[in-house]
């Protein structure tokens, strides 16, 4: 169930643990769900197309969950690139928590769950994978991801799924007028995988 209040720092809900089993090509991950975290109780659709169809994260040097929420993302990842560092990050101090404890108990050990001011600044990062949040509305999506998006290595890919009605087709135009050429990798569910690059310098 997706709760409407997912990106609360606090959280008000009282915390209601709820473990789930998640089968993937890696392997099965058992993940801690809480209420006031993003899909508490399933992982979400969107998110399960991306684990399934994203190309491979960089096998080192420092990838990025951009809104961990339970860390599934950021799990899987660490699970796929284990010579890598993974930086999850989200505002929501309950959804940091779960996905420190989601790791270890996973026996995953290259995720760093932080709020986003505790990644180091000369951080960039080689591969980014997002669900992101699409209703903190319009204009905070955009700063958020023209904070983060700079970061990205000149050679370095981002995975983002987002659903249609909510705006799928006009993020993407968006991202290319950016800077950030963005094109449809897969569609299924209403949900569209986007990936996004920088643009090559020079290119016209
Ligand atoms: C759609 S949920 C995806 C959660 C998780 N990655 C998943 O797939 O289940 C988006 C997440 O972004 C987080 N978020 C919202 N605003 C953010 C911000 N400014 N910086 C980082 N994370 C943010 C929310 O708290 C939420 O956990």
């Amino acid at each position: 169930m997706t709760n409407e209040h997912y990106f609360s720092p606090q959280p008000s809900s009282a915390s209601q643990p709820y473990v789930i089993t998640v089968a993937l090509p890696e392997g099965t991950l058992r993940l801690t769900t809480d209420r006031g975290v993003f899909s508490y109780g399933a992982l979400d659709t969107g998110t399960r197309l991306l684990l399934l169809k994203a190309p491979a994260p960089a096998a080192t040097g420092n990838l990025l969950d951009l809104g961990c929420g339970a860390g599934a993302i950021a799990i899987s990842m660490a699970k796929r690139s284990p010579h890598a560092v993974v930086w999850a990050v989200d505002v929501n101090e309950r959804a940091v928590a779960l996905t420190r404890q989601n790791a270890e108990a996973n026996n995953v050990f290259n995720v760093r769950a932080c709020l986003p001011d505790d990644i180091p600044a000369d951080v960039v990062f080689d591969t980014i994978w997002s669900n992101p949040p699409i209703h903190i509305g319009k204009g905070p999506l955009h700063d958020l991801l023209l904070r983060w998006l700079p970061r990205l290595s000149p050679t370095g890919q981002v995975t983002m799924v987002v659903q249609k009605h909510l705006g799928s087709d006009s993020l993407q135009t968006w991202l290319t007028s950016q800077g950030y050429p963005t094109e449809r990798m897969a569609s299924a569910k209403g949900f569209r995988l986007l990936s996004t690059t920088r643009a090559t310098p020079n290119a016209s």
